[in-house]
């Protein structure tokens, strides 16, 4: 995200200020945006996970539990959780984000940071971000269950039927998949290391899924974060028909 800033110049800064399409918003908007709802999603991911014993209501499971596994006292969800989690914090976008936000590192492109050495991700904790391919394996097996989740949502005791956690369940998995299948690191699996699009069927095959994935990539920062509201929402819901605070409308054939 850009912030109202004027390119460096000699001449002066009026005479070279830039425009871009946000700056109208004050610079502290967006920083204060991830920071806020980023918090809040961490807090509320560590209560669920670590607190809870329950994110299911039949049909419905919690994306935080799903594949539902319970070994003696341990909460489901820590099971799970690793995964997304691992997956959103080695996400190239989600770095960016919490780097500019949190630790103003820098705030923006061609801003003034507070002097510190810069070791890029070459050292502990940041270098674990080099491991987000293998982060998004695992991700991609969990979205597997959640894609299982979603069509059983709409399986009421052998009879078809929608629900409105039906509906939650199936638009969390479509906003997953499109943050999942734009990942950076699978564009990159997709089309990258290759000479020739077009010299063999595979390559061809690579070009059409790579082209797939940029249409999806172009729009990383949206899919990211609406996905994770929908992981949110969804677990809300499920959580608030569990405690008898609202009744699930749905119809069944
Ligand atoms: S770069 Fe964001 S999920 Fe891979």
């Amino acid at each position: 995200m850009a912030v109202s800033e004027h390119a460096a110049s000699p001449a002066g800064r009026s005479r070279y200020a830039v425009r871009n399409p946000y700056s109208v918003l004050p610079n502290w908007l967006y920083p204060a945006f991830v920071v806020i709802a980023l918090g809040l999603f961490g807090l509320f991911a560590i209560w669920v996970v670590f607190f809870q014993n329950r994110g299911d209501f039949y049909p419905y499971v919690s994306p935080f539990y799903s594949p539902l596994i319970t070994v003696g006292p341990i909460p489901p969800g820590v099971w799970v959780a690793w995964a997304p989690l691992a997956f959103r914090l080695t996400c190239y976008y989600y770095r960016k984000a919490y780097f500019r936000s949190f630790f103003w590192h820098p705030r923006s492109c061609a801003v003034d940071e507070p002097k510190r050495r810069y070791r890029g991700e070459t050292v502990f904790p940041w270098v674990l971000n080099n491991f987000h391919r293998f982060a998004f394996y695992a991700t991609v097996v969990q979205v597997g269950f959640l894609w299982f989740d979603a069509v059983i949502a709409f399986d009421f005791h052998g009879r078809f039927g929608v629900g409105l956690g039906s509906v939650i369940l199936l638009v969390n998995v479509l906003l997953l998949s499109g943050y999942t299948f734009g990942c950076h690191a699978f564009r990159h699996l997709a089309g990258g290391g290759l000479d020739c699009f077009s010299c063999s069927t595979a390559a061809r095959a690579r070009f059409q899924l790579w082209k797939g994935v940029s249409v999806l990539n172009i729009r990383h920062d949206r899919w990211a974060w609406a996905s994770l509201f929908s992981v949110a929402a969804a677990d809300i819901y499920i959580r608030l028909l569990l405690h008898g605070f609202l009744v699930d409308p749905r119809w069944i054939s």
